[in-house]
């Protein structure tokens, strides 16, 4: 978005792990910000940005070693505030003139900062340290042992004699804890002191957001046709209603039955399309092409790469049908550009290589259109409220581009994909009716490629054994088991074993990720 418009918090990444989390919180506060990689704030950037306010982000180098990761010394004479956190108090500290030193003892986890009295006052304190210290997350082997010159020591730890300083004159703040993690208590009040420092006015609203972007596809596309793939999920379905209101006259969507989805999606997710949005919709049902390039196959990634392969190919075929369209619209959301960039790749890789139609662009030869791509996930459900579409469109689970393929363990066949659908549907309707789905981020069940015996009635069975998932999430990357009560799961495991012929046993799978992922292949 223009940066002009809403004024921008640049944050300046130095490969931490939860640089995402500082522009959560800002988002959080209203605060319009952007994250870039170090290595990307160029001098020509800086005037270019015309940033209101720099954060420098914590990161795993010390500033200590040769060539450390550093922004470029013209921040310092731009007359905005700057704050620096964990590595980036370091760093300030280093290019201003005071000391870092490598510390005898890493502080890691929980510690409590008190403030130099004398300083209590200060507005970047306001409404905190009520009860005399606050208690923060630090994660540092460093420490600041000198500040710069102009800097006070304004907050302390046990370990960390300097775990605030300030310039008050230049509204330079250095802090060695995490503010951004929640568990420092109060870190989302000291971001909006800062943010009230800097006078960032807190005016990005997925309203004005709307209006806004509206403005930019419709500059964008001008008179052209945009073609745009939906899957039913929360993402796609955004962009779609998103364009439809944006540009009316000039938006097909796409929706392709792979033959992998759960019980009845298929025609309810085009109904619900059609009876919600008159968006036009073309309906393409590809089961038998999708499910005989798959006959035989059982290594996941060779099942991924011929679902990927194939929806193009179905895609390609489709959008060629429709004369004139020049654009692709795309429900890219901010977490994916931000994971492209960065300079340490991290754990983030393993969920940018799931983009199903990340490789649809280059080879259809369309424009892109993506008009989500400065979102959080969070912000696409608040952006899909104000456009009105229902919540049952956007409270909707996750559901992954390969779909129950990559569920079905080992060789795929219908017999398999039946008994997973009805397994899936049961799991699902018992969490609904015990209210705990909008508690879950994703629920499900997998069909594990082993036969185990059971006794039913007076025989002997020898069927499938399936496992069920339910976990808590914040955004996919890391996630905990869900922990249903002991009756659910009874109730559970006696219905899928009653009601589905060919399963005689029913695991729960109970292992966080990491180490283990969400989905089982
Ligand atoms: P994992 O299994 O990596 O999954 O822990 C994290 C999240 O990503 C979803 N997922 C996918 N989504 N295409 C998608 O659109 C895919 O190929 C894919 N694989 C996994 C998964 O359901 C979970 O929400």
């Amino acid at each position: 978005m223009n940066p002009n418009r809403h004024d921008l918090i640049l944050i300046i990444d130095f490969g931490s792990q939860v640089t995402q989390l500082i522009a959560r919180r800002f988002r959080e506060l209203r605060a319009y910000c952007e994250i870039y990689p170090c290595q990307k704030v160029t001098k020509e950037f800086l005037r270019q940005k015309q940033p209101k306010a720099i954060v420098l982000s914590g990161g795993p180098g010390s500033v200590v070693d040769d060539n450390p990761f550093a922004p470029p010394e013209m921040i310092y004479g731009m007359g905005i505030p700057i704050l620096g956190i964990c590595y980036g108090q370091q760093i300030m500290t280093t290019q201003l003139g005071g000391v870092v030193e490598k510390g005898d003892v890493r502080e890691f986890g929980k510690a409590i900062v008190a403030p130099n009295s004398e300083y209590l006052k200060a507005k970047i304190f306001q409404g905190l340290f009520k009860d005399g210290e606050e208690i923060v997350w630090m994660s540092h082997g460093d420490k600041v042992s000198k500040p710069p010159k102009g800097f006070n020591q304004i907050g302390f730890s046990d370990n960390s004699p300097n775990a605030i300083i300030a310039d008050f004159d230049r509204n330079y703040f250095g802090i060695q804890f995490h503010p951004e993690v929640y568990h420092t208590v109060h870190g989302v009040r000291f971001l909006e002191n800062f943010m009230n420092i800097a006078h960032v006015q807190p005016n990005w609203t997925m309203g004005t957001y709307k209006d806004e972007v509206s403005e930019k596809i419709k500059k964008q596309v001008g008179s052209g046709k945009v073609v745009c793939a939906i899957s039913g999920g929360v993402d796609s379905t955004v962009t779609a209603v998103l364009l439809h209101k944006a540009i009316p006259e000039q938006l097909t969507c796409i929706f392709v039955d792979h033959g992998l989805l759960r019980e009845n999606e298929a025609p309810e997710v085009v109904t619900m399309f059609r009876e919600n949005f008159q968006i036009p919709l073309v309906s393409v049902e590809a089961s038998d092409l999708f499910l005989g390039k798959l006959k035989g196959v059982s290594d996941p990634e060779t099942k991924r790469k011929i679902i990927g392969g194939t929806f193009i190919e179905v895609f390609e075929k489709e959008a060629t049908k429709l004369k004139g369209y020049d654009f692709l619209a795309q429900g890219t959301l901010y977490p994916d550009i931000i994971e492209s960039v960065s300079f340490t790749g991290g754990p983030s890789e393993t969920i940018k290589s799931h983009h199903n139609v990340g490789g649809l662009p280059d080879k259809l030869g369309f424009k892109l259109v993506e008009p989500l791509k400065e979102l959080f996930k969070d912000e696409v459900r608040e952006l899909g409220k104000d456009l009105g579409i229902p919540e049952s469109f956007l409270s909707r689970h996750p559901f992954p581009g390969p779909g129950l393929a990559i569920r079905c363990l080992g060789e795929i066949t219908s017999e398999k994909l039946s008994i997973l659908r009805k397994i899936d549907a049961i799991f699902i309707e018992q969490i609904r009716s015990h209210g705990l789905y909008n508690k879950i981020w994703q629920a499900f069940a997998t069909l594990l490629p082993v036969r185990s015996v059971g006794v039913m009635g007076d025989g002997r069975t020898y069927d499938y054994v399936c496992a069920l998932r339910a976990v808590t999430s914040v955004d996919g990357m890391t996630a905990q088991f869900y922990p249903f009560t002991s009756e659910f799961l009874s109730n559970i495991s006696n219905r899928i074993v009653n009601e589905v012929s060919g399963i005689n046993r029913v695991t729960y799978d109970i292992t966080s990720k990491p180490p283990g992922t969400i989905e089982w292949e």
